[in-house]
């Protein structure tokens, strides 16, 4: 394998474009991931989330443009890209039929790791999965099924994570739950990918917020830069700042 050029950037995405026949999807995306970092790409539905995931993970070819996990370009070294990432998509890879230790250790031994007993061990740990461990999964929750099928993309340290709307259709306190398993990702070091359609969640999680809207990013930056792009509202001597969901409102133009 070649050396690893990774001082730079965890992920560059420059003037990404792709269209499905007539209909423009991306129209030149572009931005970068810093390493050990979450980056929410926040959109609504259709808006090209997974698409941009799915060109990252190099399971999809772009119309034009680049994109590079850790310096190797997706398109002209997708075999050094997939050593470096693992994806979780909206619905959980998990099998029913196994146990949470079952579905890991499996993993584990697909990937030719030593001692899958100890890796599914460590992991059903930090994902407080140990009591749960020798149960089936389809006797789980849907939070606990997340949080499996998030530890199993793990298995082998990827240093690069995509989570493709990883609590699209789950209750709140699986929501949360969650949530916590990804800020535990990112305090290890991992880069972090994050799709969403829900606002509190690219706030709650993300060092870096890009909105993606029409095929382009229309606004990239910090929770607290994009609550600037907003001036507070003065009522009656109280300051009220703006919301991350009045900056996405007037940003994308429309009205509440
Ligand atoms: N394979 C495909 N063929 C045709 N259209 C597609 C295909 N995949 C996605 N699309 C369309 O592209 C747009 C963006 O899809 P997607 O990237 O899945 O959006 P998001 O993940 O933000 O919801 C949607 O309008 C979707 O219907
Ligand atoms: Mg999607």
């Amino acid at each position: 394998m070649t050396a690893r050029p990774n001082t730079g950037p965890a992920i560059r995405v420059q003037g990404l474009e792709k269209s499905y026949g007539e209909l423009k999807v991306l129209r030149g995306v572009d931005f970068d991931v810093a390493p050990g970092s979450i980056f929410a790409l926040l959109g609504s539905n259709g808006a090209g989330k997974t698409t941009v995931v799915r060109i990252l993970a190099t399971l999809l070819k772009a119309d034009a443009g680049t994109a590079s996990v850790n310096g190797f370009d997706v398109a002209t070294q997708p075999s050094d890209v997939r050593e470096l990432i693992s994806l979780t998509g909206q619905f959980a890879a998990v099998d029913e039929i196994l146990s949470g230790r079952e579905n890991l250790v499996l993993i584990a031994k697909l990937r030719h790791l030593k001692d899958p007993g100890a890796i599914a061990d460590d992991l059903l740990r930090r994902f407080s999965l140990t009591d749960a461990g020798a149960r089936r999964v389809s006797t789980y929750s849907g939070g606990m099924r997340r949080r499996l099928d998030i530890a199993m993309s793990l298995i082998g340290n990827p240093p690069v994570i995509f989570l493709d709307e990883p609590t699209t259709g789950l209750d709140p306190e699986a929501r949360l739950e969650v949530w916590e398993t990804v800020k535990g990702l990112a305090g290890r070091g991992t880069s972090v990918l994050l799709t969403t359609q829900t606002l509190d969640e690219a706030e709650q999680l993300a060092d870096r917020i890009a909105i993606l809207h029409q095929g382009r990013i229309i606004v990239n930056g910090t929770l607290a830069e994009l609550k600037q792009l907003l001036p507070p509202a003065e009522v009656e001597y109280v300051e009220k700042q703006p919301t991350l969901e009045d900056v996405f409102l007037a940003v994308v133009g429309s009205k509440k």
